[in-house]
């Protein structure tokens, strides 16, 4: 193969004098001189055929991992297949080409489609309302926790703690703190759930504005506590929010709305496609319940009440927050969402759920004798072991995520839930065929034998990974001395 090893050379680099990619037809009307503000020298702009620019973009496409390549088992993150025809509903020029301006009679189509969304997801979760707003799971947090205060505010409540289990995602804390909020750890139980005696004991003194509760939680475990937790938040006067990354696991099998919570966020570019691994744009719409209707990010999405049949943008709302994301967000992340929801109806909605749920269980049933399982009970749609039992032979998480990356895996989630040490936390999606889910489950079971063997990191981990583009770099000098620019490459 010529392009093996994959080099990374940049296009500048590649650059021939006179090479040009693009041919377009000769002018038919006469030339005019570019604008005197037009910059004095010539951009230093690579010169190369347009094969060469193929081949340069195609050639770093295959530098990075992708779903489309391998198995993804990134915990938290449900990197599932995106299928082709989203791409090709959020490709139609209508939606593509929808200028973000354009005036709500021009943008009937993209407004139903949303409409529609909004109720679906309602249908879904068991929420009154949904917001489209968020641009990531993050921004539906701090949105959720901005209308709990306005909504406390508004019933003239100074509340000023909100209470975060341990194994929360860390955007949790960083949400309640930017909303004004102190953070009250709550610690987990042996089992791995929020501990409710101690919730109890928090929100005594009455100054708990809400929980912010994970379900299934970080840990992969479904939090069976959570109507008595709902029910005693609100017996104290205050707000629960879900963080909602999980909600692939609770596909039309449970509804949180049903369960007392008052808002969630959907990461829909998890749970309905389309994952941001790269980094791409996100859609972190949040479910909310009636209490919070009031308090909804402007505008909302209606039907027009003069009775025509169409829809508008409304932004009269007097209790609003405001806007979290300019215009509305994400739109054509909501087209694939839309796409996907619909693709699958209800009942391949729920079987998405179940079936991620029973691969899950299927990988810790078979990584159980390997590696040792920070809680050993039927998990949801993903699961945590640790490195406790290769540590003793000098192997860490690290080790073990760097060698699966030679045998063509992503490494699982690693370190994160926290409160797991040396986690390794697996999630395959529903996506994934029981062959390769099994593939996956024997490399892991061959790693785990090296990891036992005398010599074991001289042997099998030493400077990998070995057979891709970048190897094992030096984590702690990266980042205490980091190189952004082109030129300190060289
Ligand atoms: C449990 C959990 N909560 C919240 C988030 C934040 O979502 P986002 O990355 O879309 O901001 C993540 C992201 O991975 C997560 O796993």
């Amino acid at each position: 193969m010529s392009n093996w090893p994959l080099k990374t050379t940049l296009s500048i680099l590649q650059s021939t004098p006179g090479h040009e990619g693009f041919s377009l037809p000769s002018l038919d009307v006469p030339e005019a001189p570019a604008p005197t503000r037009a910059r004095a020298a010539k951009p230093k702009l690579p010169e190369l055929s347009e094969l060469s620019v193929v081949r340069h973009f195609t050639r770093l496409s295959q530098l990075n991992f992708s779903i489309d390549g391998g198995m993804y088992p990134l915990g938290s993150c449900t990197m599932k297949y995106n299928p082709r025809v989203n791409e090709l509903t959020s490709s139609f020029r209508g939606f593509a080409r929808l200028h973000p301006l354009t005036p709500d009679h021009f943008a009937q189509g993209a407004l139903e489609l949303m409409f529609h969304l909004e109720n679906l997801l309602s249908e879904i979760s068991g929420f009154a309302r949904v917001s489209l707003q968020p641009a990531a799971g993050a921004q539906g947090e701090y949105l959720g926790i901005k209308m709990i205060r306005a909504c406390l505010e508004a019933r003239g409540e100074k509340r000023t703690k909100i209470l975060i289990p341990e194994s929360a995602h860390g955007t949790n804390g960083a949400s309640a703190s930017m909303c004004g909020y102190t953070v009250l750890p709550v610690r987990g139980t042996e089992a791995g759930l929020a501990d409710f005696a101690q919730i109890e004991e928090l929100t005594r003194a009455g100054d708990v504005a809400g929980i912010m509760i994970t379900n299934p939680n970080t840990v992969g475990l479904f939090e069976t506590e959570i109507q008595k937790i709902t029910q005693l938040i609100h017996d104290r006067g205050g707000l629960i929010y879900c963080d909602g990354a999980n909600m692939n696991a609770m596909l039309g099998v449970t509804r949180p709305g049903d369960a007392g919570i008052d808002c969630m966020h959907f990461n829909m570019h998890k749970t309905f496609t389309t994952p941001h691994g790269g980094g791409g744009p996100g859609c972190g719409g949040l479910g909310v319940s009636k209490t919070l209707i009031p308090f909804l990010p402007v505008p909302t999405i209606e039907k027009n009440p003069s009775g025509a049949d169409d829809f508008i943008l409304e932004h009269e709302r007097p209790q609003s927050v405001g806007k979290v994301k300019d215009h509305y967000g994400h739109f054509l992340m909501m087209v694939r969402a839309y796409t996907y929801i619909r693709e699958l109806g209800a009942d391949g909605i729920q079987k998405a759920g179940r079936d991620a749920i029973l691969l899950a269980n299927y990988i810790r049933e078979r990584l159980k004798p390997h590696y040792d399982i920070a809680y050993d009970k039927t998990c949801m749609h993903e699961v945590v072991f640790s490195d406790k039992r290769q540590n003793k032979n000098g192997i860490k998480t690290l080790d073990i995520a760097k060698r699966l990356i030679d045998e063509g895996f992503h490494p699982p989630t690693i370190y994160f839930p926290l409160i797991v040490q040396g986690a390794l936390m697996i999630e395959p999606t529903e996506t994934e065929s029981l062959s390769s889910v099994e593939k996956f489950c024997e490399t892991m079971i061959k790693v785990a034998g090296e990891a036992l063997e005398e010599n074991a990191f001289e042997k099998h981990f030493k400077d990998r990974p070995r057979h891709v583009a970048f190897g094992r770099v030096n984590e702690t000098l990266a980042a205490k001395q980091l190189k952004l620019t082109w030129k300190d490459l060289e």
